[in-house]
């Protein structure tokens, strides 16, 4: 049972870092086919904060019609309970400054991940430290032994909180991440038993080996969610859902691998596995939000845990634990 008032607080606390100030407005997207879970509680929050809110059901979240642009470019911050993917939003906030906040997951976890100035403090942290990098390697007990070259692409970071002008977030998840440069990415990587596969919400079952050279993944061997990968993958009939993604690590101290077991499917995005603290997420296909080329829809995320990341030899995590950056503990 969710405590109601809680959760306003909650939604209250994290507009507040979103930088939500009086008079400003505020837009909150849904699908017109989906309850609407935080309309209400983000309603109030927000008219607590003294902004203004307006409220847009969307038929398809994939393509914004022309008529809520102007919506969308008058807003300061917009609250996404459906998760838009039309370019167009992000046109939007290279342009206005729009701010967008990104909401799916069920109270409980809200409430338990809530951000926290701290978070962005990691977040920034880690960036700083990528950003320096040009060699990222990637080991395991498992296996994994995996090395790629960085800095052609930028270094991003999820903290939970909109709270810059044309900031885009997601509440709640830390964590930090680049791409790969073009054709960089060579060695094994052993999707361990017990780490997680996205977007079937499942613990991988048994090792899956993925060999990589020169950034593209030539054979995925294992048991059956290898078969499972690499049968969906091929499905999508495209040399590119074999590439490299977003490649980066994880940073939220209370977010928790084990959830996924307690939800039926679907029940979750998944920001818990993509966030806690120390996991290596590594991830396949696209990479046009990082500026390259590809823009196949096929992509895995797979959080994995127990790896090793180090930049340029230094290590960031040891064995699945942070190992640089603010101490989780002084929190
Ligand atoms: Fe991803």
């Amino acid at each position: 049972m969710i405590d109601d008032v809680a959760l306003l607080e909650a939604w209250r606390d994290s507009l507040a870092l979103s930088a939500l100030k009086a008079g400003e407005q505020v837009v909150i997207l849904n699908g017109w086919d989906r309850p609407a879970r935080y309309k209400a509680v983000a309603t109030l929050a927000a008219r607590q904060l003294g902004a203004v809110v307006s409220y847009v059901e969307l038929a398809d979240p994939d393509h914004l019609p022309a008529s809520v642009l102007p919506l969308l470019r008058a807003a300061d911050l917009v609250i996404d309970l459906v998760f838009v993917h039309d370019p167009q939003l992000h046109a939007v906030r290279a342009a206005d400054g729009t701010r967008v906040l990104l909401v799916l997951e069920p109270p409980e976890i809200l409430l338990r991940l809530r951000p926290s100035e701290a978070d962005k403090r990691r977040a920034r942290d880690a960036e700083a430290r990528l950003r320096r990098a040009r060699i990222v390697r990637v080991s395991s007990a498992a296996g994994t032994d995996f090395s790629f070259a960085i800095g052609d692409y930028p270094v991003s970071s999820q903290y939970g909180y909109a709270d810059e002008p044309g900031h885009w977030d997601q509440w709640p998840g830390t964590f930090v991440y680049t791409f790969a440069n073009d054709d960089a990415g060579d060695g094994r990587v052993v999707i361990d038993r017990g780490d997680i596969l996205f977007p079937f919400n499942q613990y991988a079952a048994e090792p899956i080996t993925l060999e990589i050279a020169n950034g593209w993944i030539n054979s995925i061997a294992g048991g059956f969610h290898a078969d499972m990968m690499r049968s969906h993958m091929a499905s999508y009939g495209s040399r590119d859902v074999y590439a490299l993604s977003h490649l980066g690590w994880g940073l939220s101290p209370n977010a928790r691998w084990d959830v996924l077991g307690q939800y039926p499917s679907g029940a979750l995005e998944g920001q818990d596995g993509r966030a806690f603290a120390g996991n290596f997420l590594f991830s396949t296909g696209p990479n046009d939000i990082g500026g390259g080329t590809r823009t196949t829809p096929c992509h895995i995320d797979a959080p994995m845990r127990a790896c090793t990341v180090e930049l340029d030899g230094t290590p960031v995590v040891e064995l699945g634990t942070l190992v640089a950056g603010p101490a989780l503990a002084a929190e």
